[in-house]
């Protein structure tokens, strides 16, 4: 990526067009956010790893907290002309959370759901249960196959068509679902799309 923006660089001291800078400048923020994501999930793994991953609870609203994550992310993770629905009721109650871990968790799986879906929705809905909150983020993506689903919890495991990223992602979503007394699982389809659950115990 160096490499690239010196190019933009010079293109512009050379009075380079004004539309190829502008999407050498686009490409790499989205690959400085790509990497910044990474950084993120190496410290998570790690803090996980060294049992130094501390909840700091408080009380969350699941909408703000989707609100502000699709605001920050969506728009620099969708490189594959995706389009974002949600479906959060107005009167959904709050929970007793860490609002940065469960943000952490929307954003591992939303910028999943981005990489492995082309042309196609991501929809993220939440309703109340019994007891409990549920969120799903679906996506009309590459769906995971039947080889890999076992292993997509694992730490640093990728799924065989998968070259980039860190296989982090999905180790950290659990590892602080888990930690919150909740339970996350995935439904997936290949050819057709994948959709992530998890639930979260309303405070009593
Ligand atoms: N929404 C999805 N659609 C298809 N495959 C997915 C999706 N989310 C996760 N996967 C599969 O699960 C693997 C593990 O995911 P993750 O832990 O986030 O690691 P990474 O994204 O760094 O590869 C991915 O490599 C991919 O094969
Ligand atoms: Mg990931």
């Amino acid at each position: 990526m160096s490499g690239y923006a010196q190019n933009a660089e010079i293109e512009l001291l050379n009075g380079g067009e004004k539309r190829s800078v502008q999407e050498k400048l686009k490409r790499i923020s989205s690959e400085a956010n790509r990497m910044a994501l990474m950084v993120t999930q190496i410290l998570d793994a790690t803090r996980i790893e060294e049992g130094r991953m501390v909840l700091e609870l408080s009380s969350c609203d699941i909408d703000g907290l989707v609100r502000e994550t699709v605001e920050t992310y969506f728009s620099v993770l969708n490189k594959n002309n995706n389009r974002l629905a949600l479906r959060i009721p107005l009167e959904l109650p709050s929970v007793e959370a860490d609002p940065s871990r469960l943000k952490r968790v929307f954003v591992n799986l939303i910028s999943n759901a981005l990489k492995h879906t082309y042309n196609g929705t991501i929809l993220i809905k939440a309703e109340a249960d019994e007891g409990f909150i549920k969120v799903t983020v679906k996506d009309t993506g590459s769906g995971i196959s039947p080889e890999d689903m076992p292993h997509i919890w694992e730490r640093y495991y990728k799924g065989k068509h998968s070259e980039t990223g860190t296989g982090l992602g999905l180790f950290i979503c659990k590892f602080i679902i888990e930690s919150h007394g909740g339970k996350i699982w995935a439904e997936s389809e290949l050819g057709k799309g994948t959709e992530f659950t998890f639930t979260l115990p309303l405070s009593k």
